[in-house]
């Protein structure tokens, strides 16, 4: 492919691509049969470099879904990073055998070093604590099912929001939208970084507010995003011992939330919600995986430029 499109922020893709790709993942959810051919004889490498369940078997499901074939490794253990490889190096080998890659890192950038040496579409899916781009286009799909619209909102986010590339990326991504407003929910010690802080939210005259208790604001907000608190990101034990039980969602606070407050979760769930709360119609983090599918295969077609009419 001469020069191919990467995706290693939800930035790359300017707010009418993003439109159009949800649109894509729309048809695709209406008529899948109409695109389960489409990549027949193409091939998506999945390289990831720290576990993941969710995300390397949506894109394996979404490339399987549009007739195309998959190829990859799940830890770093298990690939030739442990001899030593660099990523420039697995990337240009991987160029000669798949169509399409997914790099899932625990380095910030290493996807990024991929790209720049690769002459196959790269698709950062997850690196260290920095971004999440998939996560926040499922995310954004999700919200604009749920409420018709990506603006004018009070969104929460709950939890780790120092380590959760999930919540950089998404705020990154609700930054474009009018009539946003953030609030921040974590202990003092995972609150959010402060380029999030100044060089997304101050930087785009957002209204935001940092909070300990979730209690306090929850019935102002019309989404809730809850995280995990990150143990691999955490540098000892035992702070990740005091800080990860700190929010547990329960029926008691969701009595307190609106009737129309949606509660997403990127997943994996530990104990931040209980499970009792899996049976409220406002939980949709089960729905978010779905259209996880949707959107990935949304995004390959794009990636790969191939068009069904
Ligand atoms: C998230 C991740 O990997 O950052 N998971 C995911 O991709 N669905 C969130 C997490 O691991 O907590």
């Amino acid at each position: 492919m001469e020069n191919p499109r990467h995706l290693m922020s939800p930035l790359d893709f300017s707010v009418e691509e993003i439109d159009a790709l949800m649109a894509l993942a729309s048809d695709i959810e209406a008529h899948p049969d109409k695109y389960s051919h489409a990549c027949e004889g193409k091939k998506l490498a999945t390289l990831f470099y720290e576990p993941s369940t969710r995300t390397r078997l949506s894109f394996e499901a979404a490339m399987l879904n549009l007739g195309g074939k998959v190829l990859g490794f799940p830890s770093g253990d298990v690939s030739s990073a442990s001899k030593g490889e660099s990523v420039a190096d697995t990337i240009r080998v991987i160029s000669c055998f798949a169509d399409i890659a997914a790099m899932r890192h625990p380095k910030e950038g290493a996807p990024m070093v991929a790209a720049k040496f690769s002459k196959i579409p790269v698709i950062n899916a997850g690196d260290g604590g920095h971004q999440h781009p998939t996560q926040t286009l499922l995310d954004l799909f999700t919200i604009k099912k749920l409420r018709g619209s990506l603006s004018d909102m009070t969104i929460g986010f709950c939890g780790d929001l120092k380590f959760g590339r999930t919540v950089h990326s998404l705020i990154n991504a609700l930054a474009r939208y009018t009539g946003i407003k953030v609030v921040l929910i974590s202990p003092d010690e995972l609150r959010v970084p402060d380029y999030i802080r100044e060089d997304v939210l101050e930087h785009n005259h957002i209204p935001y507010e940092e909070v300990t208790k979730l209690e306090d604001v929850i019935g102002k907000l019309d989404i809730l995003y809850m995280t995990r608190v990150q143990r691999e990101r955490f540098f000892n034990e035992e702070d990740y011992l005091r800080m990860k039980d700190f929010y547990i969602l329960d029926n008691a606070k969701m009595a307190l939330a609106k009737p129309d407050m949606y509660v997403l979760h990127p997943l994996p769930r530990v104990n931040e919600i209980s499970v009792e709360v899996d049976s409220d119609p406002r939980a949709k983090y089960f729905e978010q995986v779905q259209n996880g599918v949707y959107i990935r295969m949304a995004l390959i077609l794009t990636l790969l430029n191939i068009h069904v009419s």
